[in-house]
């Protein structure tokens, strides 16, 4: 269908071609002489009108025809004489492919998203969770445009892991539960082994023989949180460059978040208006503005000064040291710089262990960072995590024994420090929240098809 519409914008069909269409039928109503069919296939917003006179074999029964059964539609293309839509089919035959039952879950009307998620299977069959899947298509080509375009590889990292990348200690175990084995001996054939949390320690292996890398998979977290923003799990692209320092990854983010966005301000206009429309008010100008504008760039230290001064009261008080908490990242990113900004440099003490200790930018008062960025969005708050890497093998070392973390465990990564080790730097983007940040959707659970969080795998 959303061809046939873009056919017609570029004249490209002549007038009255002949046309077959298969789809869902969403309304079907009679005006005496005429029976008029919106049929929607999933393609676009719109779905398309048929029109149906009484010359048409099935006339009598295509008012009747219920919201939500399959249909195929013969007839001839031309333009509507009606102003709600440039075209419609004129049919020369209908015929009903698949009836709906009567408890269809999907009347005309509107539906909470709460209630959609109890049929995650159907909810495809909505025009928003229609609109997200094609945005989400796009972002994701989006995604491999840009990258590809600059070279980089990408790389298929594992989702069976020994190796816990955050340290935090949120990892799904992986067993292999033979029968009459205790909970105790199940295991990976005999070895320990979990999802993966994320695909950055095996890019980091690629980058330093290959340069540009970047990931695009499923990720894990064990986090027990029912949060908007917060899945059990979710995609994650991971680009990763060596010979590259935080400042050139935070270079690449700006870039690969603008991309998306243009991407879809040229590509999925419809999809976006319909979101402006129905779901978050001026949301076609905030992509433009995040196309249009630099982003913002503080640093931790000065972020925390902001946060302090700022007369809104927080439920945590901001405080050098602990990590910035959600409302914090939002009043950054939506009160005071109003539009995506750059925190870099945070306390060593709250991140990860492979981050790069700055020795050459001392804060304030001599307390420890790391070359490590978020980039904070309106709406969402985090939407990048990243950082410049420890490449010193002495430092790393000690950052690792500081954390209790095993050198034997990680021999390989440390390997990377011993050869021929470079400066390299990359980053995380959950690619749920950049696609709630692109369609305002405000729950995570409602832009991925089948959602995981505590208590859903049903779907
Ligand atoms: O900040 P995170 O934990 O960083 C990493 O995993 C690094 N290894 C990335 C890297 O440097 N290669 O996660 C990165 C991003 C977050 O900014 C957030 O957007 C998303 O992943 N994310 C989640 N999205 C949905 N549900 C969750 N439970 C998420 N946890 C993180
Ligand atoms: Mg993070």
């Amino acid at each position: 269908i959303q061809r046939l519409f873009e056919e017609a914008a570029h004249f490209l069909q002549p007038a009255n071609s002949f046309v077959v269409i298969k789809g869902w039928v969403r309304t079907a109503r009679d005006q005496k002489q005429f029976a008029f069919v919106q049929v929607n296939d999933g393609s676009n917003v719109s779905g398309i009108q048929v029109v149906v006179d009484s010359s048409v074999p099935s006339f009598d029964k295509v008012a009747s025809l219920a919201t939500g059964c399959s249909i195929a539609v013969s007839g001839y293309v031309r333009k509507s004489p009606g102003a709600k839509q440039p075209i419609e089919v004129q049919a020369t035959s209908v015929e009903l492919l698949g009836p709906v039952a009567s408890n269809y879950p999907l009347q005309k009307k509107r539906h909470s998203f709460e209630f959609l998620r109890t049929i995650a299977h159907l909810r495809p069959r909505t025009n928003s969770f229609a609109a997200v899947a094609r945005v989400r298509s796009a972002l994701a080509a989006a995604t491999h445009a840009f990258f590809q375009s600059r070279g980089f590889i990408y790389l298929h990292s594992p989702i069976i892991t020994a190796s816990d990348c955050e340290g935090a200690g949120e990892m799904f175990r992986v067993t292999t539960l033979p029968p009459g084995a205790t909970e105790e001996q199940a295991d990976f054939f005999g070895q320990r082994a979990s999802l993966t949390v994320s695909g950055q320690l095996s890019a980091e292996a690629y980058a330093c023989a290959m340069g540009d890398v970047y990931t695009f998979g499923p990720t894990f977290r064990a986090e027990n949180s029912n949060t908007k923003r917060h899945l059990a799990e979710f995609w994650m692209i991971e680009p990763e460059m060596a010979f590259a320092s935080r400042d050139d990854a935070m270079k690449n983010a700006e870039e690969y978040v603008k991309h998306g966005v243009s991407f879809l301000l040229e590509t999925r206009m419809e999809d976006l208006q319909f979101f402006d429309q129905f779901i978050e008010k001026g949301l076609v100008r905030k992509l433009e503005q995040v196309r249009d504008l630099a982003f913002a760039r503080v640093s931790y230290t000065e972020a925390i000064e902001i946060l302090s001064k700022a007369t809104e009261k927080f439920e945590f008080t901001p405080e050098w040291g602990s990590d910035l908490q959600t409302e914090h990242e939002r009043y950054l990113a939506e009160r005071h710089f109003q539009r995506p900004v750059f925190v870099f440099n945070y306390p060593a003490c709250i991140k990860a262990f492979y981050m790069r200790v700055n020795d050459t930018e001392p804060t304030t008062d001599g307390r420890r960072t790391v070359a490590a960025f978020d980039l904070l969005v309106p709406g969402i708050g985090e939407l990048i995590g990243g950082s410049q890497r420890e490449e010193r093998y002495d430092v790393l070392c000690s950052r690792m024994q500081e954390l209790g973390l095993s050198e034997e465990q990680y021999w390989w990564y440390l390997d990377l420090r011993r050869y021929g080790t470079v400066p390299h730097a990359g980053y995380g983007l959950g690619f749920e929240r950049y696609v709630q940040f692109c369609t305002g959707m405000e729950n995570i659970r409602d832009v991925i098809p089948f959602p995981r969080y505590p208590g859903h795998c049903e779907f």
